[in-house]
């Protein structure tokens, strides 16, 4: 089994306007510029309204442009939404789907987000799909269910294995600066490989929630963490760089 490359994302959230972003997106744009190739992948996914400015400002270096979500329809009349074709057109590769605030902020539920699935990927994007249970079901010892059934509810039928990622995001490490423990998340991400079947060795599975530049490393030397994704640490390009580096060594 061929080993799978570690995934670098920056989920800016709703932050940053036209000055910070770019300065931001520019810093890391030059970083990687000087470090190339890079060994792993290294994503930002800034808000829909900084996507063009961010996407000519790191073009022709190896950061990639990834979005926070779309619509699972190609276009038509949803007012406020954006479609998986406008991302790619304005050049994601990626987009993250069910992030938990989605889920709880805006009612998504797993079949909606499996539409999505099916959208970004005839849009040719690979979509990130995130997992992850509450402290209320951690702590009554459901989170093997509520993953199963998330991701069972998130995948639609047929999907295109080479561009689906997971990123397995407990909802109370998310902004809390709190971590389950290396060998809690070893577990998880091997219940979603499970769960994923005969396709499960070769998705990217990621760890999502408090990522920092001082605990990244401990989970990119594990073999059942593909990457990370990473919100508040994200926002700073020096710490975010920090974070990344450390998916060289591995
Ligand atoms: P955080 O967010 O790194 O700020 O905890 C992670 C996420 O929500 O993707």
């Amino acid at each position: 089994m061929a080993k799978r490359r570690k995934l670098v994302v920056g989920n800016w959230k709703m932050n940053g306007r036209l000055t910070s972003g770019l300065t931001l997106a520019k810093d890391l744009a030059d970083k990687a510029l000087a470090e190339r190739p890079l060994s792993y992948d290294l994503v930002i996914c800034p808000p829909a309204s900084l996507l063009w400015p961010v996407a000519e400002t790191i073009m022709g270096s190896p950061v990639l442009l990834g979005a926070q979500d779309c619509h699972r329809a190609n276009h038509g009349a949803y007012t406020g939404d954006i479609s998986a074709g406008m991302l790619a057109d304005l050049g994601c590769r990626y987009v993250i789907l069910g992030h938990s605030e989605r889920r709880n902020g805006h009612g998504e539920t797993g079949a909606e987000v499996a539409a999505k699935v099916t959208a970004g990927h005839l849009a040719g994007l690979t979509t990130i799909v995130c997992v992850g249970e509450t402290q209320d079901q951690r702590m009554s010892g459901k989170t093997e269910e509520v993953i199963t059934e998330q991701i069972t509810s998130s995948l639609p039928d047929k999907y295109q294995v080479s561009s689906l990622v997971i990123a397995y995001e407990p909802v109370w490490a998310i902004g809390s600066g709190e971590q389950p423990e290396v060998g809690v998340v070893r577990q998880v991400n091997k219940l979603i490989r499970k769960v994923l079947g005969s396709v499960g060795e070769v998705v990217q599975v990621l760890y999502g929630g408090s990522v920092a530049p001082q605990n990244a490393e401990s989970l990119f030397a594990e073999p059942e963490i593909d990457g990370v994704l990473v919100g508040a640490a994200s926002l700073n390009s020096d710490g975010f760089w920090a974070i990344a580096e450390k998916a060289r060594l591995y």
